[in-house]
């Protein structure tokens, strides 16, 4: 039995104390650090079932899946040496005292011993309309350390990454280098068996890793994690030497050292900058117009060489912290005016996790927007993913929705896929967007056909783009006709909650088909075909009439839309609602929104309204705030207000998740959803507006 010196129990105690921090705007489950592209996904978990509450020191930062990712942080202050990230053996933690998050920032303020306060400042920089930035899978980390108690304090900082981030598999063999560029020293580490396009454990095993900083006034050193931290407690530099000894990963822990002296701290603060970047020149591989080609990453195109741009990214922090800055301004902004504190809770908890399920990829004269779809099954680019995902990218820049559909248009117009209906992704697997030439993807069919149609015209609708309707005329109206089929009523088959399982004549999903040839409509108006547009309109018409009487419940009270025709006992979020908006189709009738306005918040429990009647506890946060989009205020702010509260309060540890127990607030059990791009649709409401 372990029985405390009553100094260990006062340093409990004290621990216990000054283990308090504050959280704004909440304390998400899972706080990004660098969070960028499907690969560089790196986060902290705060949540108690998998995380420590959210204090940078005294646990290790992890991959999305949760596998850690060996990241250090230590300063030395006049002798004595401290944590303030991650969870190295043998040194206290400093206490950290406040966390904020912003759309692209995630800002810690950790006190170290009563005398100096670090602040570390991770950014993420989202550029939707520079796509030379956005294409830079890279990431920031800005330290800065002030006194606190009013004295000089003699200080050196230091930070490690380990082998951890280059591949899943830790027993595979790492190599690194080192060296400077334009004044920025840089450790370069890779596996060293590189596999091209292959994952295991959904991380990269191609591509080099590098951590770097300014060379000026710093000391860099590989070797074994305790040997490289204790020559920096013990002497506040590092050695300038090199492990050559390549190994496993897990195997005596090699790490990549950087120590700064920063002499003789005051009030004034004394910043260092840190930057982690994933280089993979080759990025996915696409079964398009010319057959199945390799794709480089986007930023190939801009820079001669990847230490090229490593050093542009680098020096770009004043720009690129300026261009961020905008972006969480203009987000805070306008979530505050469209529905308050709460909504920016959601917001900006998704900026970082929606576009770090993507990478730019091509050349700067014929690029894509590649995306995956993250935990749920690792599909590349599933339509019913960046369906939901597409709120944020209508809100911030439409062009990113064209970039998302093109690859779908070229290898189905390609002649790539066999079925009538529209595929339901482009592969089984991020990276490899191999398509199914066999036709046997999991088939989605009215769901697939209704997305991408209400996609493109919502894409033209924003930039007067209808030469693109024009030129995918065909096979939209192909879908369409599709739509004609089955539309009204659906055939057994799955929507985008495919978890719930098969059903037939699902009232949601058959809206949104509804929807998808009034869409039609008017991309044939857009497209110079009037009489297509009146085919398409009257068609669409007539379904709705239908819809309404097989689709509701008018005897209940309150009447509500029901699950599934037939079946006047069930109940569901009628998202699919959103679409009417979304293109302004103005085709469902005012008392539809308005009743399932006064429905909702008849059903709602701790934590929001259940998805259906399938399963009473479990819900979708995404179609939540779709539905909330288009309730009325007092409906809208409840069904928010409840998804924040969630975030605050939630003991699940993982990025923010979009399927959750409306009851308890944890996962639903068996499928734990996690950092998946969908979360993108937080910003239904402000797509809205766009
Ligand atoms: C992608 O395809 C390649 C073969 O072209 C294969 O080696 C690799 O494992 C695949 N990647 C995934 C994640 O399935
Ligand atoms: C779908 O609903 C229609 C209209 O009520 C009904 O005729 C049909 O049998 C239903 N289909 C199935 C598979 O239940
Ligand atoms: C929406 O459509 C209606 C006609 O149905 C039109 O009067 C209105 O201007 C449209 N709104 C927008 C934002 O396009």
């Amino acid at each position: 039995m372990y029985l405390p010196t009553l100094g260990a129990v006062s340093t409990l105690l004290a621990s216990l104390v000054t283990a308090q921090s504050t959280f704004t705007p909440a304390r998400p489950p899972a706080l990004p650090l660098a969070v960028k592209n499907p690969y560089l996904s790196t986060w902290f978990a705060a949540g108690s079932q998998r995380g420590n509450g959210g204090y940078l020191p005294g646990q290790w930062p992890s991959f999305w899946t949760g596998q850690i990712l060996g990241w250090a942080g230590l300063i030395r202050v006049d002798g004595e040496t401290f944590t303030w990230m991650g969870s190295p053996s043998n040194f206290e933690a400093a206490s950290q005292v406040a966390y904020e998050y912003t759309s692209t920032k995630s800002i810690f303020t950790i006190d170290v011993a009563d005398k100096v306060t670090v602040k570390a400042t991770f950014l993420s920089p989202v550029t939707p309309n520079d796509f030379k930035r956005q294409s830079l899978i890279s990431s920031y980390l800005s330290v800065s350390v002030f006194s606190k108690d009013g004295q000089k304090h003699d200080v050196q900082l230091y930070t490690d990454i380990s082998a951890e981030w280059v591949s899943g598999d830790s027993e595979s063999v790492a190599q690194w280098d080192s060296g400077e560029v334009d004044g920025i020293a840089y450790h370069k580490v890779w596996k060293q068996n590189q596999q091209l396009f292959h994952e295991i454990n959904d991380r990269a095993e191609w591509g080099n890793w590098y951590y770097a900083t300014d060379a000026a006034g710093h000391t860099r050193q590989s070797g074994r994690d305790e040997t490289v931290r204790g020559i920096f407690r013990d002497s506040g530099e590092l050695q300038g030497s090199k492990d050559t000894n390549y190994r496993p990963i897990n195997n005596d822990y090699p790490v990549f050292g950087f120590a700064v002296d920063l002499g003789s701290i005051g009030s004034s603060p004394v910043s260092t900058l840190f930057t982690i970047t994933l280089a993979q020149e080759t990025a996915i591989q696409f079964l398009g117009a010319d057959g199945l080609k390799n794709v480089p990453s986007l930023w190939t195109d801009y820079f001669d060489d990847e230490l090229a741009a490593l050093s542009f990214f680098y020096k770009d922090y004043p720009e690129s912290d300026k261009l961020s800055t905008e972006l969480d301004n203009k987000v805070a902004t306008d979530s505050k005016a469209a529905a308050g504190d709460n909504y920016l809770i959601l917001t900006s908890l998704a900026v970082r996790q929606a576009f770090g399920a993507t990478q730019l990829v091509g050349t700067q004269d014929k690029h894509y927007l590649f995306l995956k779809e993250i935990s749920s099954n690792g599909n590349m680019q599933t339509v019913d993913v960046f369906y939901p995902a597409s709120p944020i990218f209508f809100y911030m820049n439409p062009e990113l929705v064209k970039l998302l559909l093109d690859p779908h248009f070229e290898n189905q117009e390609s002649g790539h896929y066999p079925n009538k209906w529209a595929i339901h992704d482009l592969g089984t697997h991020y990276p490899n967007a191999t398509g199914h030439a066999d036709g046997n993807d999991e088939h989605m069919p009215v769901e697939e056909c209704g997305n991408n149609i209400i996609m493109a015209l919502a894409y033209a609708q924003r930039t007067n783009n209808n030469a693109y309707l024009t030129q995918h005329y065909d096979i939209l109206t192909q879908w369409a006709g599709y739509l004609v089929d089955d539309a009204l009523l659906p055939a057994e088959q799955l929507s985008t909650d495919d978890f719930a399982g098969h059903l037939a004549n699902q009232t949601n999903l058959a809206l949104k088909g509804i929807i998808g040839l009034a869409a039609t409509a008017e991309i044939a108006a857009r497209a110079n075909n009037p009489q297509d547009a009146d085919k398409y309109s009257a068609i669409a018409r007539s379904y709705i009439d239908q819809w309404q009487s097989l689709g509701i419940n008018y005897d209940d009270y309150p009447p509500h839309s029901i699950l599934t025709y037939n079946d006047q006992a069930t109940h569901g979020l009628l998202y699919n609602l959103y679409n009417d908006r979304l293109v302004n189709t103005s085709l469902v009738p005012q008392f539809v929104y308005d009743m399932q306005s006064t429905f909702y918040p008849t059903i709602k429990e701790r934590y929001g309204v259940a998805l259906d009647t399938r399963n009473q506890y479990w819900t979708k946060g995404d179609w939540e705030v779709f539905c909330a989009a288009v309730a009325s205020d007092e409906t809208r702010d409840l069904l928010i207000a409840a998804y924040a509260r969630w975030v605050a309060e939630t003991p699940t540890g993982s990025p923010f998740t979009d399927l959750y127990n409306v009851n308890v607030g944890t996962h639903v059990e068996g499928i734990e959803f996690k950092a998946r791009p969908v979360q993108g649709g937080m910003f239904a409401l402000l797509a809205l507006q766009s």
